[in-house]
């Protein structure tokens, strides 16, 4: 597993030596539990798990793991869809569980600093206790950590007006994988002194460095808000409502659902049908709402679009309690689905493309796999839909994968025809590896693996996600 034939156990002695006091866990099931993110397309077969509990730690560690050879895979929350914390090849896990402090808020500055493995919602939680607002959100926040959702660049329900984890970074200390400890833009709003290290760490999957602390841009808390459910007959009705709906209002969220995901989200849940008409889609958007002449507006724009047919029923929340209730059809989906497993594609197209894009993935798929159940969800008004291939209770999981993967290889083809993404926000990870020159040109992935051999030599750092592996690949092909 090593370059120098550093055995398993020889590993985890390698970096004990460096860090005496080291916590490691050898215990059946801790390498059960965090050998693996939410996927369930690899098994689970780290050597060790080790939990440092400071940068000083990581950084010895990586220093010895990059002399021996020794391949570390990074985990935060372990609530990753793409097999990005999966350690399936005897590599030692490095998780963040005891780097969880908060280092500082400064109320001036308007930020806050933490250690990677804080959980997103705790951050979310400091800031209102502090009359600011953190505005990334999603339904694993309750679990997911910092250094993940930066590793990943996570997006989330409310990018359409607050934009990405990326946008809320000002500052990042990441060891890289040649033990150096980087402590990037150091929390400024204006720095034009050469290249932005920082972003090539966010959305890189642990696999330049890893991230030891995180400095976080918090804003003003948001206005009161209204929440519209929509049923909606048509892909292009969705679109136009958006639109209308954009012009009119200041909208924090726009986000689409299907038929088959409001069955699925209402069983498992047992949610009532959220109103009479059943409709092919459904529509969740949320809304900033000072007072009675927003409200107005949402109302007269939302007739409109009832009378031009485009809206066939619809429910607004009245307080915040029903808020949150609305939500849930939306949020409480992928967990609904995550038993069968699904195979998950995370695309995106600009905006203008999701009709298009939307009618020939519909049609493909028709045409490739009629008997698959596909469930649509995502966020339309981005342009990131997530397509979910559910497994047939009667089909195995590797020949279900095999299939999956036969598909994606038309369904990447027409993402990338379109000019769109083979994900958006779950990352390339191990599963999306494979088709990574479906999203970058050769090129790119070319500059690429030059990066990530002068950040990482000894290709130590999550080896084989994002992208091919070379030592693997030069052994394999030797
Ligand atoms: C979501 O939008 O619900 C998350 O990205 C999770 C998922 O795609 O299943
Ligand atoms: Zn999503």
């Amino acid at each position: 597993m090593t370059n120098n034939n550093t055995t398993f156990a020889d590993a985890v002695l390698v970096l004990q030596n460096a860090c005496p006091g080291l916590t490691v866990s050898t215990q059946p099931n801790v390498l059960e539990s965090h050998g693996r993110d939410a996927t369930r397309f690899r098994n689970p077969a780290p050597t060790a798990i080790v939990f440092p509990d400071s940068a000083q730690q990581v950084q010895a560690m990586v220093r010895a793991a990059a002399d021996a050879g020794v391949p570390l895979v990074p985990s935060g929350g372990r609530t990753g869809l793409s097999g990005g914390a999966v350690a399936a090849q005897g590599e030692v896990v490095v998780s963040f569980d005891r780097m969880r402090k908060v280092l500082d808020f400064n109320a001036v500055d308007r930020t806050v600093t933490v250690e990677p493995g804080v959980v997103t919602a705790a951050v979310q939680e400091l800031a209102i206790q502090n009359g600011l607002y953190y505005p990334v959100s999603f339904a694993a926040e309750g679990s997911s950590q910092i250094g993940g959702n930066v590793a990943t660049n996570a997006g989330g329900i409310r990018v359409l007006k607050y934009g990405l984890t990326r946008d809320r970074v000002t500052g990042l200390k990441v060891v890289t994988g040649r033990g150096d400890l980087l402590d990037c833009n150091r929390g400024l709003i204006k720095n034009a002194s050469g290249y932005d290290l920082r972003h090539l760490f966010i959305a890189s999957e642990g696999t330049l460095g890893l991230i030891v602390e995180i400095t976080l841009k918090l804003i003003n808390p948001p206005l009161p808000s209204r929440v519209l459910m929509l049923g909606i007959e048509s892909v292009d009705a969705l679109m136009n409502v958006f639109g209308s709906l954009r012009t009119a209002l200041e909208l924090t969220a726009f986000e689409f659902f299907s038929d088959r995901a409001l069955a699925h989200v209402r069983r498992a849940q047992n949610l009532p049908q959220p109103f009479e008409t059943s409709c092919p889609f459904y529509a969740i958007t949320e809304f900033d709402c000072a007072g009675e002449a927003e409200e107005q507006k949402a109302m007269a724009c939302l007739e409109a679009c009832t009378d031009r047919g485009w809206v066939q029923d619809g429910v607004i929340s009245q307080n915040d309690r029903q808020i949150e209730e609305l939500w849930r059809y939306r949020e409480g989906i992928s967990e609904s689905i995550s038993h069968f497993p699904p195979y998950k594609n995370d695309l995106s197209v600009t905006v203008s493309r999701v009709p298009e894009f939307l009618r020939r993935m519909n049609l493909l798929m028709n045409d490739i796999c009629p008997n698959f159940e596909v469930v649509w969800y995502g966020h339309i008004g981005d342009g990131n839909l997530h397509m979910n291939i559910l497994k047939p209770a009667d089909m195995n999981l590797r020949e279900f994968e095999a299939k999956s993967h036969e598909i994606s290889a038309q369904s990447y083809a027409l993402t990338e025809e379109l000019g769109g993404s083979i994900s958006a926000e779950h990352g390339i990870g191990l599963l999306k590896q494979p088709w990574l020159k479906r999203a970058r040109s050769e090129a790119e992935i070319q500059l690429m693996h030059g990066i990530k051999n002068l950040f990482d030599p000894a290709g130590i750092l999550n080896p084989g996600k994002v992208l091919q592996d070379t030592n693997r690949m030069e052994k394999s092909t030797a």
